[in-house]
Parts: C-alpha cells; sequence; structure tokens
C-alpha cells in the first residue's frame, strides 16, 4: 500500500482570496501546499482594469506572510465595456493570465457580469489573437431554466456557439459539475480545458439537502446527482491533460452561509490535497494525482511545472483539520468531506 506519494507543487487553477482581513486570514491557508493560483477578480467593486489587477496583486503579495513563496496569476473580470487594447497590454505585461467570463447574476458578485455576448466579441477577437484564455463561470441566467440544469444549458447556447464564432479562442471551463461537461470537453480539442474542484469529487446534491439543508455544501454550481459526481471524477483521475485542479475555494464567513439567503461557495483551500489524496487512493488513480494537480495546469496556460516538490503521507490515524479559520470578519467553516482522512501534505 502506498503510504507516501512525491508530487511536483501544486497550483489552484480557480481560486478566490477576496480582499483585505479576509485575505489576509485566507491567503496563508493557499500559499502553504500550491505555488501558484488563477485568482478570481469577482471582487466589489470587480478587478477590470489592468491597473486595478496589479494593485489587486500588490495588495495580495503584501498580504503574504514572511517565508512563503506563492505566485498570484492574475484575471480580469469581463463586462460589455472592457476594453480588448487594455486587455492585450495587460496580457503583453505578463500580468494577466486570463479573463473571466461571469454571466451577469449567474453567481456572487457578478451583477457587472456580461448580458449580450455580441457586445464582448471584439475582446474575444483579441484574446484569441493574442492566446490570453477565456476562463468561463457556464452557468445560465434563465428563471425559466432549472438550477440543476443551467451548465448543460449554457455550453449549448452559450459556449459552444462562442467557440464557434471565435476560432483559436483558448478557453478553460471552470469547475465543471456535469458529465454533460466532462464528455464536452472531452468531444473537443486541447484548445479547451477544463478545472474541477475538490468538493465536486465529493458531494452529490444529497450532501446538500437529506437530513437538514447543509449551508456550508452549497456552492455555485450547485453539486449535481451523484452520475455525475462520478463522472467528474474519472475525468479527473483519467491522466487526460485537459482536466486539472481549480479549487474555487471561495471564503464566506459563518454568518453570511448560515442564513436565510446563504452565500454560495465552499472554502476547501485548508485541507485540498488531503481530499484529493483520499480520492485518487479510492479511484486506485494515486498514479494521475500529479497530473491533475501540477502538471496539466501548466501545460494549459503555457507556463513551467513548479520546481519543489510536495510528499503526500498517509498516517495511520486520522489528520485532524481546523474547524474554522478565525478571519477580522469572522470565522470561516472549512469544508467538512464528512470521512475520515489519512493523507496530510508537506
Ligand atoms: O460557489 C461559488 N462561490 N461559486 C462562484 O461562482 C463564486 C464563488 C464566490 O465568489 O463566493
Ligand atoms: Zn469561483
Amino acid at each position: 500500500m502506498t503510504r507516501e506519494l512525491t508530487i511536483p507543487r501544486p497550483d489552484d487553477w480557480h481560486l478566490h482570496l477576496r480582499d483585505g482581513a479576509m485575505l489576509q486570514a485566507v491567503l496563508p491557508e493557499t500559499a502553504r501546499h500550491f505555488g501558484r493560483a488563477i485568482i478570481m477578480p469577482n471582487l466589489v467593486p470587480p478587478v477590470v482594469t489592468g491597473d486595478q489587477a496589479a494593485a489587486y496583486r500588490d495588495r495580495i503579495l503584501a498580504a503574504l506572510p514572511d517565508g512563503m513563496a506563492f505566485e498570484p496569476l492574475m484575471t480580469l473580470y469581463l463586462t460589455e465595456d472592457t476594453d480588448p487594447e487594455d486587455v492585450a497590454a495587460a496580457h503583453a505585461s505578463g500580468l494577466v493570465k486570463a479573463v473571466k467570463l461571469y454571466p451577469a447574476g449567474a453567481t456572487t458578485n457578478s451583477a457587472s457580469g456580461v448580458r449580450d455576448f455580441d457586445k464582448v466579441r471584439p475582446v474575444l477577437e483579441k484574446m484569441a489573437e493574442i492566446g490570453l484564455p477565456l476562463c468561463t463561470h457556464g452557468e445560465v441566467t434563465d428563471h425559466d431554466i432549472d438550477i440543476f440544469d443551467r451548465e448543460a444549458v449554457f455550453i449549448d447556447r452559450v459556449l459552444d456557439p462562442i467557440r464557434k464564432a471565435t476560432p483559436g479562442l483558448r478557453v478553460v471551463m471552470e469547475h465543471i459539475t456535469t458529465k454533460n461537461a466532462a464528455e464536452y470537453v472531452a468531444s473537443q480539442d486541447k484548445d479547451l480545458g477544463a478545472t474541477i474542484t475538490t468538493h465536486h469529487l465529493i458531494i452529490n446534491r444529497n450532501h446538500i439537502l437529506v437530513g437538514g439543508i447543509k449551508p456550508h455544501y452549497y456552492c455555485l454550481p450547485v453539486a449535481k446527482r451523484e452520475e455525475h459526481r462520478l463522472a467528474l471524477r474519472a475525468a479527473a483521475t483519467s491522466g487526460d491533460v485537459r482536466y486539472f485542479l481549480g479549487t474555487d475555494s471561495a471564503p464566506h464567513t459563518d454568518p453570511n452561509k448560515e442564513s436565510a439567503c446563504g452565500c454560495a461557495g465552499c472554502f476547501t483551500a485548508t485541507n485540498t490535497m488531503s481530499l484529493l489524496a483520499h480520492v485518487f487512493e479510492e479511484e486506485g488513480a494515486l498514479d494521475k494525482l500529479a497530473g491533475f494537480a501540477s502538471e496539466h495546469g501548466p501545460a494549459f496556460y503555457g507556463l513551467p511545472v513548479n520546481a519543489e516538490a510536495m510528499t503526500l503521507t498517509k498516517g495511520d490515524a486520522p489528520v485532524a483539520f481546523p474547524e474554522k479559520i478565525e478571519t477580522g470578519d469572522g470565522p470561516v467553516t472549512v469544508f467538512d468531506p464528512g470521512f475520515d482522512v489519512y493523507w496530510s501534505a508537506e
């Protein structure tokens, strides 16, 4: 039985760090294990311009504790007013690694997102020309579409038409939650990648709703039925380079989660690598973890694999993760997988 696994230091290709006191508290949870992360721009107000992304990167680096090494990979929040030339300049300077598409109203702080996709056509064309990837929150927001169907409908109505109309545009389908999305990725060429979160490999919709509502399992896109979770596990452990880790670790304080109108997001930064080792071992695929967490993402983004290593060790006793981390804004509950985990990460 494998008790020890060494992989290149992993990266997180989809992460929410927030700002201010929350940033200060959650950043070390990621930087302890991950070399780099694609930083989501859905702050209030959102990170729209190259100048705003540069200022946000400086705030992240200022919040990094002494002695920790971590590289934030910045993104721009796509709006209907985004200037293609500003995007191109932010890319050319090396600052920005992707542009994030939120359909307006799809999730936390997405009000400035896109309503009319024709309005962002010049930006998408510029991105295809310069090779800058588009990261998508892949859900339609139409009120008549059931929330469990919103990802599959997005692929047909929005994503596939955009990709056909913009040849060469590189796209990351972020936090995929359905068999439909996994199959769509597998059917396309290497211009299309997908991130998969830790929690979507662990929970299905029953975990959220059976036996009382569990607000800390609520995120967007919402977890689907079991067949979809199994399809995500198959994709993540397949060794296919198009699937890679993006935790979507999304901290909200407990009062904001445990509320009559609770926020979407699972906070997994603290225990993601232990949970992934558990999942990949269950799937008989520990040899595929390095690809998923450390190699496929850099390949998609054209970056080197981290030179440092991480060792995962399986002990005899369950690892005790903190139930919460304290932040200046209030406590944030760490994702509880609902089972004992024996893998620790150094
Ligand atoms: O669950 C989520 N939380 N999904 C998102 O798309 C946004 C995120 C957040 O910012 O809290
Ligand atoms: Zn997210």
